[in-house]
């Protein structure tokens, strides 16, 4: 029996490809999180559960025994509020993709996954609301996202490497904005669809009829339901195309028009929206072209944003209802 090893498999993305693989496979699962078991969004306790630092290269040697294959997640992310006031944080990360890299190649393993971002792609090519979808050649000349954008690209190239000198089969997603259930909403990390769903709820709850929005809400992005993007990661790591390719939604939205979404899913009158300009707004317009990854896996996303933001929100708004939960609480990196 194969064995997988799922590393950042108590954060979102990783959360909902172990509970896939559990439901849906004869593979052996082994997984790994920096984060204490109790913080893990969603924790199978019949699983090998790691809860280690894979910025120590002992631990990332441990996990990998005996693997034949690895995804890894495992990185120090969040949305605009997090990345933006976190750089060094998060170009730390890049421990974690070395020291797997080179532990799957002390301990010979097949093939590696790699959750890359369109924050790679090039800032220049980002100011306008909008945009022509970001095309995978569009990552250079570089000028990514500073900190988490550069430690991306970084990462993305030291796996190329390890595939050229190696022989380590790799792969490569550009994730673009993933939401759904069983992800943060709260604490700092979240991103717009998942803090917007909360603010409105908070509204709605509370009856002041206004929420607060980063920039002016003309900025835009393509949104990935979670379903969509693991169907897309597996179908990648599946195929035998090795470059980066993006696995993002090309339903291009404003932030002003997701949150409309969100209102009339909540059933609110519309609500007063206080701008605040002076909150992290990255770049002005970003959307996903899909024509590679169309060519190369035949994947296309399936999800509309209205029906995945629907799924979103009545998770949010049962959490936001439980007492002592601590999903979305943990900030520690
Ligand atoms: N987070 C957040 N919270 N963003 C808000 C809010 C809010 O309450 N209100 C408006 N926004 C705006 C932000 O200012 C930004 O312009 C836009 O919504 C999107 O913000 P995020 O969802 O936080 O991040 P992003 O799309 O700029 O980048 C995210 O996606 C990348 C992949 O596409 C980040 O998670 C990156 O880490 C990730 O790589």
């Amino acid at each position: 029996m194969k064995k997988i090893l799922i590393c950042g498999a108590g954060g979102f993305i990783g959360g909902h490809l172990v509970s896939h693989f559990t439901k849906n496979t004869d593979f052996k699962i082994v997984c790994a999180d920096i984060k204490p078991l109790n913080f893990w969004f969603q924790l199978n306790d019949q699983l090998k559960n790691y809860s280690c630092d894979l910025k120590d290269f002992d631990n990332a040697l441990e996990v990998t025994q005996d693997v034949d294959y690895i995804y890894n997640f495992a990185c120090n992310m969040g949305g605009m509020g997090f990345i933006e006031n976190n750089k060094a944080e998060c170009m730390l990360s890049v421990l974690v993709n070395t020291n797997l890299l080179r532990a799957a190649h002390q301990n010979k393993c097949k093939k590696y996954f790699f959750s890359s971002s369109a924050c790679v792609y090039n800032a220049s090519k980002q100011n306008d609301t909008f945009i022509k979808g970001l095309k995978e050649s569009d990552a250079y000349p570089a000028d990514p996202e500073d900190g988490y954008g550069w430690e991306k690209l970084f990462s993305e190239r030291m796996c190329r490497h390890f595939m050229e000198d190696y022989g380590i089969e790799v792969r490569v997603a550009r994730y673009h904005n993933i939401y759904g259930p069983y992800g943060t909403y709260d604490g700092g990390r979240e991103k717009a669809p998942a803090a917007l769903c909360r603010k409105v709820i908070k509204a709605k709850n509370n009856k002041d009829n206004k929420i607060e929005v980063w920039g002016d809400g003309k900025q835009t992005r393509t949104f990935l339901y979670i379903d969509d993007c693991i169907e897309g990661t597996l179908r990648l790591f599946e195929s035998d195309y090795s470059d980066p390719v993006n696995i993002g939604s090309d339903e291009q939205v404003s932030i002003n028009q997701m949150i409309e979404i969100i209102e009339s899913i909540s059933g609110t009158e519309k609500l007063e929206r206080i701008y605040q300009l002076d909150k992290p707004k990255g770049v002005r317009g970003r959307s996903s072209n899909n024509d590679l990854v169309k060519k190369v896996l035949n994947w296309s996303f399936k999800t509309k944003l209205k029906d995945g933001l629907k799924k979103t929100y009545d998770w949010i708004y049962v959490e936001t209802n439980k007492r002592g939960s601590n999903l979305g609480k943990y900030t520690k990196s």
